[in-house]
């Protein structure tokens, strides 16, 4: 009886220690032309930063601890420019008018139903959507950058449009309105800038009239003495800077092996499986684990048959929960039958538990 008494407030101690977010950034304090800075990032991280987002901005200009001059960031300038959404929605449907795109110009105004290239620098009004998803006509005339941040700092981001239906939607939108004539800004622009690590992020923070030269010797460096915002500068010779590395946090590992062979594989390659003791780190998960391809996917998740209770590998207790109804009790038979735990890879994505044989994807970490 006392023991049972004591038991949940044992968890409850244990489980108010604050878990706080792995960094995804690393600073490195050491001068370096962008191309040095990249090989450096790609033998100790990951690659050099790519940034996705404001909060990854946020985020990434906190772990800078230099006010005096630019920090390398994984941006680099090509001599080809690729079309992205400003939302970072990749770029699956184009709904050009005919002829277009044709020019050098790198906006997209939409206009009677179809889409134009247009000069950045004129003004039009522009569409925005919002938190729910809803369009947001804005009326007021403003150039294609203008409308960007209008857009960022009142409601989400200029419109994407993903697929003929949401085409559909807009030309509605539109209509509605009466304003199908008149011409308005999409999220739609051109730029020949690429992340080291490849990725599509489409985020950019320049500062005030840059980039200048948008060409292949050109990188980028946030300066936190410009609140971060971005400027270009050359990627080799006399540029030394320092400079930001990211590392992904979580890799889902595409074999198929059983939970004990999927730990040592994490711990001899990477740092070790992962554990998910709060919901950001839930989320990290859900992100990767669409790219498994088992219906489940392994989590650092054990059962403590003899003590009755389900541990992580750190050794914490399960305080945050997200097991699938009727998972993560004990089962009966716990001594003959040794339960990991696994994250359902579809679907609501919560925790179930398997037997240890079954031949799952896992999820390492490299923390
Ligand atoms: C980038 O977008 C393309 C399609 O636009 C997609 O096929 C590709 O997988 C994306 N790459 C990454 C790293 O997300
Ligand atoms: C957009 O307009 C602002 C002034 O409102 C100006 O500072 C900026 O340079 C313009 N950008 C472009 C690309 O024309
Ligand atoms: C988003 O826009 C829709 C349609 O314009 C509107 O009904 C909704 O109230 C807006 N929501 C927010 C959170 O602004
Ligand atoms: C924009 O606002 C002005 C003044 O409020 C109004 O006269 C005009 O009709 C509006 N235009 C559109 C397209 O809503
Ligand atoms: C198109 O959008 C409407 C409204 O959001 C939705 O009900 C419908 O299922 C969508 N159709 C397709 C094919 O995605
Ligand atoms: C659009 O035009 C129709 C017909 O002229 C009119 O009845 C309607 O009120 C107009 N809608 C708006 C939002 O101005
Ligand atoms: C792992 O198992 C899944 C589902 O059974 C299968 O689709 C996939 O091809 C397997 N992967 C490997 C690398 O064997
Ligand atoms: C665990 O959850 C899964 C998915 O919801 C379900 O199919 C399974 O029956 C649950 N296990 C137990 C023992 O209830």
């Amino acid at each position: 009886m006392a023991q049972s008494l004591y038991f949940p407030l044992l968890l409850m101690a244990l489980c108010s220690i604050s878990e706080c977010v792995q960094r995804q950034y690393h600073f490195i304090n050491e001068m370096k032309n962008w191309t040095e800075a990249q090989r450096y990032c790609r033998e100790k991280y990951t690659d050099l930063a790519t940034v996705h987002n404001m909060n990854d901005m946020i985020q990434l200009n906190k772990t800078v601890n230099v006010n005096d001059r630019g920090v390398w960031i994984g941006l680099q300038g090509t001599n080809d420019s690729k079309w992205h959404w400003s939302s970072g929605d990749p770029v699956l449907f184009l709904d050009w008018a005919s002829g277009q795109p044709t020019g050098s110009d790198n906006c997209t105004v939409l206009s009677n139903g179809q889409w134009f290239v247009g000069a950045c620098n004129i003004s039009w009004f522009f569409i925005c959507y919002n938190m729910s998803g809803g369009l947001v006509y804005v009326n007021q005339s403003m150039n294609w950058t203008d409308a960007q941040s209008y857009c960022r700092q009142n409601h989400i981001d200029l419109v994407s449009v993903r697929n003929q239906n949401e085409s559909q939607q807009l030309e509605k939108f539109i209509n509605d309105r009466n304003s199908s004539g008149s011409a308005v800004w999409i999220g739609l622009f051109r730029d020949p800038w690429q992340w080291s690590d490849q990725s599509n992020s489409s985020f950019r923070y320049w500062k005030t009239s840059k980039p200048s030269l948008p060409d292949n010797e050109h990188c980028a460096a946030t300066e936190k003495f410009n609140q971060g915002q971005w400027g270009d500068y050359l990627c080799s010779g006399k540029w030394q800077l320092p400079f930001v590395c990211h590392e992904d946090k979580l890799i889902v590992i595409q074999q198929n092996l059983s939970w004990s062979e999927a730990l040592r594989y994490c711990r001899q390659n990477h740092v070790d499986l992962v554990s998910v003791q709060s919901v950001e780190m839930q989320y990290e998960v859900m992100n990767v684990v669409k790219l498994a391809s088992t219906e489940a996917v392994w989590l650092g998740l054990h059962n403590y048959c003899s003590m009755n209770m389900w541990l992580w590998l750190s050794g914490d207790m399960v305080c945050y929960q997200n097991w699938a109804p009727g998972n993560g009790s004990t089962p009966e038979n716990c001594n003959l039958e040794k339960r990991k735990g696994a994250v359902q890879s579809g679907g609501d994505q919560t925790w179930i538990s398997l037997p240890e044989s079954r031949r799952l994807n896992f999820i390492c970490t490299n923390y």
